[in-house]
């Protein structure tokens, strides 16, 4: 059966992704190309990369402008007649924000603050905004649900609750549409190899080199990996819907342990001579974060297509065939 975002027409529509260089960013303007959007791509390149523009540089309707989402000048000159925002421009790192939380906070929230601002001054129809599950922190409550009281332990959760709160100001105060979606851990193509980006990026990458993998803590604490193609369906979805001001919980619904994902992946990859080995826990991390993605199903009708193993196998299909 074919999914509800397969059938959608983006033809005749312009948007504005920003961040669009980035693992989830280049990948949603892919898809929106493929149907039939204009699409209008800013990023920085602070950590996003050219190449991953490769396929949308060659698609008529792609335009791309090189600047921050901290300059409100430069949105105001891009933000002219555009039917939806999708903003995933971010600082991403968990541990990095710990190191520099002034950092987090101007991109994270200096940032959505100016998307905010400069598509109220030109009347955007609709913005959708990439927050994150790290904002229910350690409550030990499980599944997360988006009514639960909200405790981020880390800088990073702090932006984007902080994020979230002026999506919903804005909306409320100044009537804008508004959609936030909160994505759980998040993998597949693009996704950097570096020691600030996801988990099983960076696996992989240790797996591609031939060496062992390692896990903070042991390896008990659990996440709930969605692909990345489901995240982009969310995106599109969440784009169409007619009432604004909600928030999502978008994840698969199914948690695993680092150390069951981990073999897991050794398992696809066929790389069973190499060794799992542990390190101490990283600070600021939370334990347990479980998905309850009912609303997002009910409301956006939402369906992740990809389990963990077959995200893994698609994602490793593409380390193969790159
Ligand atoms: C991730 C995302 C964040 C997103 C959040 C949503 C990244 C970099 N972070 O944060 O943007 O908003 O999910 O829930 O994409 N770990 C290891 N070994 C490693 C690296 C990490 O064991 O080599 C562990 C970590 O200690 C942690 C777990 O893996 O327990 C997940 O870490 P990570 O992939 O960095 O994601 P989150 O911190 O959950």
């Amino acid at each position: 059966m074919k999914k509800k975002s397969d059938l959608m027409d983006f033809q005749g529509k312009k948007v504005v992704i920003t961040g669009v260089a980035g693992f989830i960013g280049s990948n949603l303007a892919d898809k929106l190309l493929e149907l039939g959007a204009e699409v209008i791509g800013i990023d920085n390149f602070l950590t996003g990369r050219k190449e991953n523009l490769s396929k949308a540089f060659k698609a008529p309707k792609f335009k791309f402008y090189s600047g921050d989402i901290r300059d409100l000048d430069f949105l105001l000159d891009i933000f002219q007649d555009i039917d939806v925002i999708f903003h995933q421009a971010a600082f991403t790192s968990v541990p990095q924000s710990i190191k520099m939380p002034d950092s987090c906070n101007d991109i994270n929230v200096n940032g959505i603050l100016n998307i905010l601002n400069a598509s109220r001054k030109r009347d955007i129809e609709k913005i959708v905004f990439a927050s994150s599950a790290a904002i229910y922190g350690d409550d030990p409550n499980l599944p997360k649900k988006e009514d639960m009281r909200c405790l981020p332990i880390s800088p990073y959760g702090v932006s984007k609750l902080a994020g979230e709160a002026y999506m919903q100001s804005y909306h409320h105060v100044y009537g804008l549409k508004t959609t936030t979606l909160r994505y759980f851990n998040v993998f597949g193509p693009r996704q950097k190899d570096s020691p600030y980006s996801g988990v099983i990026a960076i696996w992989l990458g240790k797996i591609v080199r031939n060496e062992d993998l390692l896990i903070f803590g042991d390896g008990t604490q659990s996440r709930d990996f969605i692909y990345v193609k489901d995240i982009i369906n969310a995106n599109l979805l969440a784009s169409e819907i007619k009432n604004s001001g909600d928030v999502f919980n978008i994840g698969l619904g199914f948690p695993i342990s680092l150390n069951a994902i981990a073999e897991l992946l050794l398992k696809i990859t066929n790389k069973n001579n190499l060794k799992i080995q542990y390190a101490e826990q990283r600070i600021g991390d939370i334990l347990h974060s479980y998905c309850d993605n009912n609303k997002a199903k009910e409301i956006l009708g939402f369906i992740p297509k990809y389990n963990h193993e077959e995200g893994l196998k698609d994602y490793f299909k593409y380390f193969v065939d790159k």
